[in-house]
Protein backbone atom coordinates (compact mmCIF):
# COMPACT_ATOMS: atom_id res chain seq x y z
CA UNK A 1 0.00 0.00 0.00
CA UNK A 2 1.27 3.03 -0.97
CA UNK A 3 1.92 6.07 1.60
CA UNK A 4 2.87 9.14 2.09
CA UNK A 5 5.90 11.10 4.22
CA UNK A 6 5.99 14.42 5.99
CA UNK A 7 8.98 15.97 6.51
CA UNK A 8 8.85 18.83 9.04
CA UNK A 9 11.78 21.17 8.09
CA UNK A 10 10.76 24.84 8.77
CA UNK A 11 12.60 24.69 12.08
CA UNK A 12 15.48 27.44 12.81
CA UNK A 13 17.53 25.14 14.93
CA UNK A 14 18.47 27.29 18.19
CA UNK A 15 19.95 23.93 19.94
CA UNK A 16 22.91 24.27 17.82
CA UNK A 17 23.85 27.69 18.30
CA UNK A 18 24.56 27.17 13.96
CA UNK A 19 24.08 30.90 11.82
CA UNK A 20 21.71 28.62 9.70
CA UNK A 21 18.92 26.13 10.21
CA UNK A 22 20.11 23.09 11.30
CA UNK A 23 18.42 20.78 8.56
CA UNK A 24 20.78 22.77 5.74
CA UNK A 25 24.40 21.60 7.94
CA UNK A 26 26.26 20.22 6.05
CA UNK A 27 26.78 16.65 7.06
CA UNK A 28 29.79 15.15 5.09
CA UNK A 29 29.71 18.15 2.55
CA UNK A 30 26.01 17.96 1.36
CA UNK A 31 23.20 19.76 3.57
CA UNK A 32 21.80 17.31 6.80
CA UNK A 33 17.97 17.56 4.84
CA UNK A 34 19.61 16.03 1.48
CA UNK A 35 20.41 13.01 3.45
CA UNK A 36 17.51 12.54 4.57
CA UNK A 37 15.15 13.48 1.41
CA UNK A 38 17.71 11.15 -0.61
CA UNK A 39 17.22 8.41 1.94
CA UNK A 40 13.19 8.74 1.89
CA UNK A 41 12.98 8.49 -1.76
CA UNK A 42 14.50 5.18 -1.81
CA UNK A 43 11.70 3.69 0.76
CA UNK A 44 9.64 0.60 -0.93
CA UNK A 45 6.11 2.11 -1.62
CA UNK A 46 6.77 5.28 -1.64
CA UNK A 47 3.72 7.84 -3.28
CA UNK A 48 5.39 10.93 -2.49
CA UNK A 49 6.76 13.86 0.53
CA UNK A 50 5.31 16.73 1.35
CA UNK A 51 8.34 19.29 2.92
CA UNK A 52 7.17 22.00 5.39
CA UNK A 53 9.74 24.61 4.77
CA UNK A 54 9.97 28.21 6.15
CA UNK A 55 8.34 31.28 4.84
CA UNK A 56 11.82 32.95 4.19
CA UNK A 57 13.63 29.29 3.18
CA UNK A 58 16.82 30.02 0.49
CA UNK A 59 18.30 26.98 0.10
CA UNK A 60 15.31 24.15 -0.44
CA UNK A 61 14.77 24.84 -4.08
CA UNK A 62 18.94 24.26 -4.57
CA UNK A 63 18.37 20.84 -3.62
CA UNK A 64 18.46 17.44 -5.85
CA UNK A 65 15.42 15.91 -4.05
CA UNK A 66 13.84 19.18 -4.85
CA UNK A 67 13.76 18.60 -8.72
CA UNK A 68 12.43 15.20 -8.04
CA UNK A 69 8.41 14.62 -9.21
CA UNK A 70 7.59 13.07 -5.76
CA UNK A 71 8.69 16.08 -3.61
CA UNK A 72 6.03 18.59 -3.12
CA UNK A 73 7.07 21.66 -0.32
CA UNK A 74 4.38 23.79 1.92
CA UNK A 75 5.09 26.75 4.17
CA UNK A 76 5.37 25.48 7.30
CA UNK A 77 4.08 27.50 10.93
CA UNK A 78 5.17 28.72 14.32
CA UNK A 79 5.99 24.74 15.52
CA UNK A 80 6.85 21.69 14.73
CA UNK A 81 3.00 20.55 14.75
CA UNK A 82 1.81 23.45 12.69
CA UNK A 83 3.99 22.44 10.00
CA UNK A 84 3.11 18.73 10.33
CA UNK A 85 -0.25 20.49 9.89
CA UNK A 86 0.32 22.16 6.83
CA UNK A 87 1.41 19.42 5.01
CA UNK A 88 -1.40 17.26 6.07
CA UNK A 89 -3.92 20.10 4.83
CA UNK A 90 -1.73 20.17 1.65
CA UNK A 91 -2.07 16.41 2.17
CA UNK A 92 -5.49 16.09 2.10
CA UNK A 93 -6.30 17.83 -1.32
CA UNK A 94 -4.20 14.49 -2.84
CA UNK A 95 -4.53 11.44 -1.29
CA UNK A 96 -7.41 9.35 0.53
CA UNK A 97 -8.26 10.00 3.78
CA UNK A 98 -7.31 6.71 4.82
CA UNK A 99 -3.89 6.83 3.37
CA UNK A 100 -1.00 6.15 5.81
CA UNK A 101 1.27 9.22 6.21
CA UNK A 102 4.75 9.02 8.16
CA UNK A 103 6.28 11.99 9.41
CA UNK A 104 9.87 11.61 9.89
CA UNK A 105 12.07 14.64 11.03
CA UNK A 106 14.77 16.63 8.70
CA UNK A 107 17.05 15.64 11.07
CA UNK A 108 17.04 11.81 11.30
CA UNK A 109 19.03 11.08 8.17
CA UNK A 110 20.23 7.21 8.67
CA UNK A 111 17.33 5.56 10.00
CA UNK A 112 17.83 2.07 8.44
CA UNK A 113 15.49 0.37 5.84
CA UNK A 114 14.94 -2.38 7.80
CA UNK A 115 13.32 0.00 10.75
CA UNK A 116 11.14 1.47 7.72
CA UNK A 117 10.28 -2.06 7.10
CA UNK A 118 9.16 -2.84 10.53
CA UNK A 119 6.84 0.69 10.75
CA UNK A 120 5.57 -0.21 7.70
CA UNK A 121 4.24 -3.79 9.10
CA UNK A 122 3.17 -2.68 12.59
CA UNK A 123 -0.24 -1.36 13.68
CA UNK A 124 -1.85 1.81 11.79
CA UNK A 125 -0.77 3.82 13.84
CA UNK A 126 2.98 3.61 14.89
CA UNK A 127 6.21 5.20 15.78
CA UNK A 128 9.59 3.95 15.74
CA UNK A 129 11.41 4.74 19.55
CA UNK A 130 14.33 3.43 21.43
CA UNK A 131 14.19 1.49 24.69
CA UNK A 132 15.43 3.67 27.13
CA UNK A 133 19.37 2.34 28.26
CA UNK A 134 19.88 4.90 31.01
CA UNK A 135 17.80 4.92 33.98
CA UNK A 136 15.29 7.73 33.69
CA UNK A 137 14.78 10.15 37.17
CA UNK A 138 11.93 12.84 36.96
CA UNK A 139 13.46 15.32 39.16
CA UNK A 140 11.38 18.60 40.74
CA UNK A 141 12.83 22.07 42.66
CA UNK A 142 13.43 22.04 46.09
CA UNK A 143 14.93 25.73 47.33
CA UNK A 144 17.08 26.31 43.76
CA UNK A 145 18.55 22.97 43.51
CA UNK A 146 16.96 19.75 41.06
CA UNK A 147 16.38 17.00 42.94
CA UNK A 148 15.19 13.52 41.72
CA UNK A 149 11.61 13.35 42.33
CA UNK A 150 11.16 9.58 41.30
CA UNK A 151 12.68 7.13 39.33
CA UNK A 152 10.68 5.34 36.58
CA UNK A 153 10.91 1.97 35.91
CA UNK A 154 13.60 1.68 33.01
CA UNK A 155 11.76 -1.64 31.45
CA UNK A 156 8.92 0.60 30.29
CA UNK A 157 10.59 3.73 29.52
CA UNK A 158 11.16 4.36 25.27
CA UNK A 159 12.31 7.37 23.84
CA UNK A 160 9.59 8.56 20.84
CA UNK A 161 11.61 8.86 17.32
CA UNK A 162 10.26 9.43 13.75
CA UNK A 163 8.92 8.02 11.40
CA UNK A 164 5.37 8.61 13.10
CA UNK A 165 2.61 6.56 11.57
CA UNK A 166 -0.92 7.07 11.25
CA UNK A 167 -4.19 7.24 8.85
CA UNK A 168 -4.18 10.62 6.84
CA UNK A 169 -7.30 12.13 8.55
CA UNK A 170 -7.14 10.46 11.77
CA UNK A 171 -3.73 12.21 12.22
CA UNK A 172 -5.10 16.02 11.13
CA UNK A 173 -8.15 15.69 12.61
CA UNK A 174 -6.11 14.71 16.75
CA UNK A 175 -3.35 17.44 15.68
CA UNK A 176 -6.55 20.28 15.15
CA UNK A 177 -7.86 19.36 18.25
CA UNK A 178 -4.76 18.41 20.27
CA UNK A 179 -3.18 22.16 19.37
CA UNK A 180 -6.44 23.50 20.48
CA UNK A 181 -6.82 21.52 23.62
CA UNK A 182 -3.34 21.41 25.08
CA UNK A 183 -0.49 22.71 22.66
CA UNK A 184 2.44 22.75 25.07
CA UNK A 185 2.09 18.78 25.23
CA UNK A 186 2.08 17.88 21.56
CA UNK A 187 5.81 17.42 21.15
CA UNK A 188 5.01 14.88 18.63
CA UNK A 189 2.41 12.83 16.68
CA UNK A 190 1.74 9.77 18.66
CA UNK A 191 1.00 12.74 21.99
CA UNK A 192 -1.61 14.13 19.66
CA UNK A 193 -2.96 10.48 18.89
CA UNK A 194 -3.07 9.63 22.81
CA UNK A 195 -4.81 12.72 23.16
CA UNK A 196 -7.23 11.07 21.19
CA UNK A 197 -7.51 8.02 23.34
CA UNK A 198 -5.81 5.74 20.53
CA UNK A 199 -2.62 3.66 21.72
CA UNK A 200 0.04 4.01 19.43
CA UNK A 201 2.62 0.93 18.87
CA UNK A 202 5.79 1.24 19.80
CA UNK A 203 8.56 -0.29 16.86
CA UNK A 204 11.89 -0.62 18.20
CA UNK A 205 14.27 0.90 16.15
CA UNK A 206 18.45 0.81 15.38
CA UNK A 207 20.66 3.15 17.34
CA UNK A 208 21.24 4.65 13.73
CA UNK A 209 17.90 6.82 14.21
CA UNK A 210 19.29 9.90 16.39
CA UNK A 211 17.77 13.35 16.25
CA UNK A 212 21.05 15.17 15.64
CA UNK A 213 20.57 18.16 17.60
CA UNK A 214 24.35 18.96 19.38
CA UNK A 215 27.32 19.81 17.34
CA UNK A 216 28.63 16.09 18.37
CA UNK A 217 26.11 14.77 16.90
CA UNK A 218 26.50 15.54 13.05
CA UNK A 219 30.22 14.26 13.70
CA UNK A 220 28.72 10.80 15.00
CA UNK A 221 26.70 10.73 11.94
CA UNK A 222 29.84 11.76 9.67
CA UNK A 223 31.30 8.48 11.17
CA UNK A 224 28.14 6.67 10.70
CA UNK A 225 28.13 7.65 6.87
CA UNK A 226 31.81 6.76 6.07
CA UNK A 227 31.40 3.11 7.58
CA UNK A 228 28.02 2.38 5.63
CA UNK A 229 30.07 3.14 2.66
CA UNK A 230 32.89 1.28 3.28
O1 LIG B 1 13.85 21.43 17.00
P1 LIG B 1 13.49 20.01 16.77
O2 LIG B 1 14.71 19.12 16.61
O3 LIG B 1 12.51 19.44 17.72
O4 LIG B 1 12.77 20.00 15.35
C1 LIG B 1 12.30 18.80 14.77
C2 LIG B 1 11.94 19.05 13.33
O5 LIG B 1 10.80 19.91 13.24
C3 LIG B 1 13.07 19.72 12.55
O6 LIG B 1 13.23 19.03 11.32
C4 LIG B 1 12.56 21.15 12.34
O7 LIG B 1 13.00 21.74 11.14
C5 LIG B 1 11.05 20.95 12.30
N1 LIG B 1 10.28 22.16 12.66
C6 LIG B 1 9.31 22.65 11.78
N2 LIG B 1 8.60 23.79 12.07
C7 LIG B 1 8.84 24.47 13.20
C8 LIG B 1 9.81 23.99 14.13
C9 LIG B 1 10.51 22.82 13.83
O8 LIG B 1 9.09 22.07 10.71
N3 LIG B 1 8.15 25.59 13.42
Amino acid sequence: NAYWVIVPAAGSGKRMGADKPKQYLPLAGTPLIAHTLDNILQWPGLAGIVVAIAADDQEFEALTAAQDPRVHRVTGGAERADSVLAALDYLSQLADPETSVLVHDAARPLVSRSDIQSLLNASAIALLAQPASDTIKQSRCSNGKTLVNQTLPRQQIWLAQTPQKAPLQLLRRALQRGLEQCPESITDEASALELAGHAPELVSACRSNFKITHPADLMLAEALLQHRQA
